[in-house]
């Protein structure tokens, strides 16, 4: 795999992140309940790292960080709404991180990546329960 294809799937990861700390953020600023609205905070925080982490690798590579999003869906419907939003955000990143895993052959580039994808997974978790508790 080329040096350039490797950071476009790194500034296809960081597109992703870039949209979800903009959609938690904002999420968390609308949603009225105190415990749902701080873990939205707290983990837009934690995807802030992570689009770091990625914007080093892509420069170390050679490469620019993108820093494009999508068109922002926040999701609809209130507290609940937002959270189903945000779950299948989290669900979407840990099956392109995976992805990105199996085809970068690089070591130290799978080790960060892999790093992610876990707290992608523990992110999932996260929103799952505040969305429980709400039932
Ligand atoms: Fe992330
Ligand atoms: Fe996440």
């Amino acid at each position: 795999m080329k040096k350039s294809e490797i950071i476009n799937l790194l500034n296809k990861d960081l597109t992703g992140e870039i949209e979800a700390i903009l959609i938690y953020m904002r999420d968390s600023f609308v949603t009225p309940q105190c415990d749902p609205s701080r873990t939205m905070e707290e983990i837009a925080k934690d995807e802030m790292r992570h689009a770091e982490t990625l914007s080093e690798l892509i420069v170390d590579l050679g490469g620019i960080p993108s820093m494009l999003h999508k068109e922002l869906d926040f999701g609809k419907g209130g507290t609940k709404g937002y959270l189903r939003k945000l779950i299948s955000l989290e669900e979407g990143a840990i099956a392109m991180y995976r992805e990105h895993i199996a085809a970068i052959p690089d070591e130290q580039i799978k080790k960060k990546l892999t790093h992610i994808l876990h707290e992608e997974e523990e992110h999932l978790e996260e929103f799952k329960e505040k969305l429980r508790d709400l039932k």
